[in-house]
């Protein structure tokens, strides 16, 4: 079996103020996006990545990806992302070749996720799994509540059992087949799917967690900047 990453990396990273796009910001050095797609080709099941680029970023990424250094036995393709990520996810499923049959999905934005992790995601849809995700336990307990206008209190509807809960994560593996029928089927909602394994589970398709890593954490706030900085700095060391 021949597998492949999606990296959707065409958001502009708004919670994370202003600035270039996220993916192309810096993290010690090294903008986002490479980190990620290292991430990804670190695997030696991965034979191809698809960087789903920034609008008016195509240009820019490819000539990032020339300038760094990745593994020589990895294929690299560039296309321009949408809207959504979930717009985003299709448009690189689009440019993948025939021969893959597995996929993976992994957010530009959750640049040092572990190889194991990777690997592990592969291993279990090898094992036929149509849809994996990679998830940890919660720390907080979670409330739903009743939304409210901004800065009004708001009443709490329920406290699901959080040991029953997982925090889940990308690179998110499936069966191609799967994936693809999942993004033809399943309507565009609102804002846009936030999880692609959310719309296998609409299809009525089984999906599996498999264990995540803190170090998959996703950069969504400045905060996360300096936990990234300091996970570099302590790999270094
Ligand atoms: N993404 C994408 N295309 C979009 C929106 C998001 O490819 N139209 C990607 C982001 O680049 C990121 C991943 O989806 O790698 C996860 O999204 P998120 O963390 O929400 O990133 P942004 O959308 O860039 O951030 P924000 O929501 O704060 O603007
Ligand atoms: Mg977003």
């Amino acid at each position: 079996s021949r597998t492949a990453a999606v990296i959707p990396a065409a958001g502009r990273g708004v919670r994370l103020g202003p600035g270039a796009p996220k993916a192309l910001r810096a993290l010690n050095g090294t903008p986002m996006l490479i980190h990620a797609v290292r991430a990804m080709a670190a695997s030696r099941a991965v034979s191809l990545v698809v960087v789903v680029a920034p609008p008016d970023g195509a240009a820019e990424v490819k000539s990032l990806l020339a300038s760094h250094a990745l593994p020589e036995r990895t294929d690299f393709l560039v296309v321009t992302g949408g809207d959504t990520r979930q717009e985003s996810v299709k448009l690189g499923l689009d440019a993948l070749p025939p021969g893959i049959d597995i996929v993976l999905v992994h957010d530009a934005a959750r640049p040092l996720v572990p190889v194991d992790t990777v690997d592990g995601v592969i291993e279990a849809v090898r094992a036929g799994a149509p849809a994996v995700v990679p998830a940890l336990p919660l720390a907080d307990t979670v409330k739903q509540v009743e939304p409210r206008a901004k800065g009004e209190p708001e009443p709490v509807v329920a406290t699901p059992e959080r040991a029953r809960l997982r925090a889940v994560q990308t690179p998110q593996g499936f069966d191609r087949d799967t994936l693809v029928r999942a993004h033809e089927t399943v309507a565009l909602s609102g804002e846009g799917a936030t999880d692609d394994a959310g719309m296998v589970e609409q299809l009525g398709e089984p999906v599996v967690v498999v264990p995540g890593h803190e170090e998959a954490f996703k950069v969504t706030r400045p905060l996360d900047l300096v936990l990234a900085e300091a996970v570099l700095a302590r790999r270094r060391a």
